[in-house]
């Protein structure tokens, strides 16, 4: 599942995207596993928006059991190093209600590409870092983020989720090991 990111959409980019990979949002069931992905971004602008009017289908699609992931290109939680950076969805309160109350278990994000875990309520919110780019912040270097996930066994509901990240030196630290 690929979504689009704001420099996807500059200059009509998302025109290019569309043609490449098709849908700029879209979800699709993997087993017990939901993942829905969204295009956040709008054409010209940094910030980033989900807009109203995708709520209705995104708690549609959230709505079985298993295991849910929501993977989109802005921040809905802000991060450190951003400086006074808007680095949030312009709607991340309506946004993290819905997700939390359609039990989403984990959300998939990166705008900024400095590599961060925050944990809230029961959903994991994990921000990637860049994995090409020369345009890194601090001291982090380039990564990008392993997921593992092990489907509960026999009675338990709990998922296993592991996440690492993977450094260019070939260096993997393991940043979340919970059972969710
Ligand atoms: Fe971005």
């Amino acid at each position: 599942m690929i979504v689009p990111g704001n420099h996807d959409s500059r200059n009509a980019g998302y025109l290019f995207f569309e043609d490449i990979f098709k849908a700029r949002s879209t979800f699709g069931h993997f087993g017990e596993v939901t993942v829905v992905g969204l295009d956040s971004s709008q054409p010209d602008l940094e910030e980033g928006h989900i807009g109203r009017e995708n709520y209705g289908w995104i708690e549609k699609a959230f709505s079985g059991s298993g295991f849910k992931v929501f993977a989109l290109h802005h921040h809905l939680i802000p991060i450190p190093r951003t400086g006074r950076g808007n680095n949030v969805l312009v709607d991340a309160g309506d946004v993290l209600e819905l997700l939390d109350r359609s039990g989403v278990n984990l959300v998939l994000c990166g705008h900024w590409h400095i590599p961060w875990v925050w944990r809230l309520n029961d959903m994991l919110v994990v921000s990637a870092g860049t994995v090409c780019s020369s345009k890194i912040r601090g001291k982090t270097s380039q990564c990008y983020n392993l997921i593992e996930l092990d489907a509960p066994e026999l009675e338990s509901k709990r998922w296993h989720l592991k996440v690492y990240r993977v450094f260019s030196n070939g260096e993997k630290e393991r940043v979340v090991d919970s059972i969710i």
